[in-house]
């Protein structure tokens, strides 16, 4: 008698390469000409939206940075729900599985923004090569605005990997999102130690409810596996073939 070995379950990619690739150009290249270029062509303009000292750039780069960290925590939730089954429960693993990469996506074009938008700020004063660099931020706490940078790349990685994994495999693909926590305790560590919001209360409070969630998700997730291995689920059997019934 056959039993049924269950494959690993490949969903679809949610976006499509090239709608990934128009929307991250779109926003780095839109981005990049609003900070750097049209200030020298429109200065009037970008008077207007900031004064001597422009501080709406830097006000735009803060809240970002807390949207781009708020859903990189929502995918890694996302992300731990279908490894531990709570997503069976709500909303159903390939829903959760779509969600995942799409908010995932959308963490990352905010993490851009964050970074792109700090160009046009006149105290932190970064250049367009030290944002790319990491660690090269020297006038600005470099080591943990390094550690963001790693986790933007870390990041980009693996939105690719998520279009590249018929090619590296499913195992591959699977060992290289082990990194997302890394990232995730990258991006967090960032913010906190390079943040200015960092001594505000309700900063604290939202960097430990963040934490705090994933690490119980984290567990939850491992106690599963644990008792999975321990007490594996009876697998059903194969149903015989039902006889056809003769039709005239
Ligand atoms: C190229 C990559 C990055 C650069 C250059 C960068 C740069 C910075 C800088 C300069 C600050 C300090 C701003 C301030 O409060 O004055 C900051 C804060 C922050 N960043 Fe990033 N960052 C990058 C990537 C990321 C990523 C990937 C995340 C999210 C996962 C992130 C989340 C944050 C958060 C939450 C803060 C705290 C903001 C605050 O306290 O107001 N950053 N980043």
């Amino acid at each position: 008698m056959s039993v049924n070995t269950p494959e690993p379950v490949e969903y679809e990619s949610s976006v499509n390469i090239q709608s990934f690739l128009t929307f991250f150009i779109a926003i780095t290249l839109g981005l990049l000409v609003a900070v750097l270029i049209l200030p020298s062509w429109l200065p009037n303009m970008a008077f207007s939206l900031g004064g001597n000292a422009p501080k709406a750039y830097w006000y735009l780069s803060r809240a970002t940075a807390f949207v781009s960290l708020t859903l990189l925590w929502l995918s890694m939730a996302l992300g731990l729900g279908i490894t531990n089954k709570m997503a069976r429960l709500w909303p159903g693993a390939p829903a959760a599985f779509a969600l995942h990469e799409y908010v995932s996506l959308l963490g990352l074009a905010f993490a851009v923004f964050h970074a792109i938008v700090i160009l046009g700020d006149r105290y932190i004063n970064f250049t367009l090569l030290q944002l790319l660099i990491p660690f090269s931020t020297v006038d600005y706490r470099p080591f943990w605005v390094g550690i963001g940078q790693l986790a933007f790349y870390t990041w980009v990685i693996l939105v690719i990997s998520f279009y590249i994994r018929p090619v590296i495999g499913h195992k591959s693909w699977r060992f290289l999102h082990y990194a997302s926590f890394g990232m995730y305790l990258m991006g967090l560590s960032h913010g906190l130690f390079s943040g200015t919001d960092t001594s505000a209360g309700w900063a604290q409070n939202y960097y430990w409810i963040s934490a705090g969630s994933l690490l119980f998700l984290f567990i939850y997730r491992i106690l599963a596996s644990v008792i999975d291995g321990l007490f594996p689920p009876k697998k059903k059997l194969s149903q015989p073939p039902v006889p056809r019934t003769a039709q005239g």
